[in-house]
C-alpha cells in the first residue's frame, strides 16, 4: 500500500477529536458531546485499534449519515488515518489517539453509541504482554456501558483461541450482551475491498477468520 504523504496538522485538525487539558483529573465536561462534535445527531459507531483506518474510510464514505470515532493507541496510525480522511472530505469521521480501555471509561457517555467495532485485536499471548489485551471483562463491560439499547460489539480475529477466550470473556462478565448473528465475510471486487488491512493480508494469505457478534437486550 502506498504511503500517502502527511498533510499539514492545520488540515488534519478537523479530523483530529480536540484533546482535553492535560493537567487534573477528567471534567464531566470531557465526555465527547457527539451532537456537537459532528455538527448532528446521527448514530456514533466506535473502532477500536483501527491500526491504517481501510475500515473507517470505506464506512465513512459508504455511510454519511453514521457518525464514526476511532482510537487507536499508536499516533503515527492516527495521522496516517487522518490524512487519508482529510483527503477524501470524510467529515463524519473522527479519530484520536488514546488507549481505548481508558477513552471509553472515561470520555464516553453511558447509552449513546451504536456499535464497537474490535477488528483483529492484537493477540498478546505471552504472559508479560497480558495488561495489553483489549478484550477483557474490564472493556466489555465498558462496551455494554457506552452501547444504546439494540447496540452490537464486533469482534472479528484470526486467532481462534482469541474469539473462545473472548466468548467466554461476555458469557462470564456481561448481564446485557447476548450473542447475535456475525457478520457475514464480504467478496472482495477490487484490491482494497477488504474490512480491514489486516483482513486483506490475512485472507490473501489463507487464513481463516472468526467472525462474532453481540447485541444488547
Ligand atoms: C493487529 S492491529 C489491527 C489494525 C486494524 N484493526 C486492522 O484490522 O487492520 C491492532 C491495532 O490495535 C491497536 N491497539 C492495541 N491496543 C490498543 C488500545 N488499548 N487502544 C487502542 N488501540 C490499540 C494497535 O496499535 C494496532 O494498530
Amino acid at each position: 500500500m502506498r504511503k500517502p504523504k502527511r498533510l499539514p496538522f492545520e488540515e488534519l485538525e478537523p479530523y483530529l477529536l480536540p484533546r482535553p487539558p492535560l493537567l487534573g483529573p477528567p471534567a464531566p465536561s470531557e465526555v465527547v458531546d457527539w451532537s456537537q462534535l459532528f455538527a448532528n445527531t446521527n448514530p456514533v459507531e466506535i473502532e477500536v485499534g483501527f491500526g491504517k483506518g481501510l475500515f473507517l474510510t470505506t464506512v465513512g464514505t459508504a455511510n454519511p449519515q453514521v457518525n464514526y470515532l476511532g482510537i487507536e493507541i499508536v499516533n503515527k496510525y492516527v495521522l496516517f488515518t487522518a490524512t487519508r480522511l482529510a483527503r477524501r472530505n470524510l467529515r463524519n469521521v473522527v479519530v484520536t489517539t488514546a488507549d481505548a480501555r481508558i477513552f471509553l471509561r472515561e470520555r464516553v457517555a453511558a447509552g449513546s453509541v451504536r456499535t464497537v467495532h474490535v477488528y483483529f485485536p492484537d493477540p498478546w499471548w505471552k504472559h508479560r504482554h497480558q495488561k495489553r489485551i483489549v478484550f477483557t471483562a474490564v472493556f466489555v463491560r465498558e462496551v455494554e456501558r457506552v452501547l444504546r439499547p439494540g447496540g452490537r460489539l464486533i469482534l472479528v480475529t484470526d486467532v481462534a483461541d482469541y474469539m473462545a477466550m473472548a466468548r467466554e470473556t461476555v458469557l462470564v462478565s456481561s448481564s446485557f450482551l447476548q450473542e447475535a448473528e456475525a457478520p457475514g465475510q464480504h467478496e472482495p471486487t477490487h484490491d482494497l475491498d477488504y474490512l480491514t488491512n489486516f483482513e486483506r493480508k490475512f485472507r490473501r494469505e489463507g487464513r481463516p477468520i472468526y467472525r462474532a457478534a453481540w447485541a444488547t437486550r
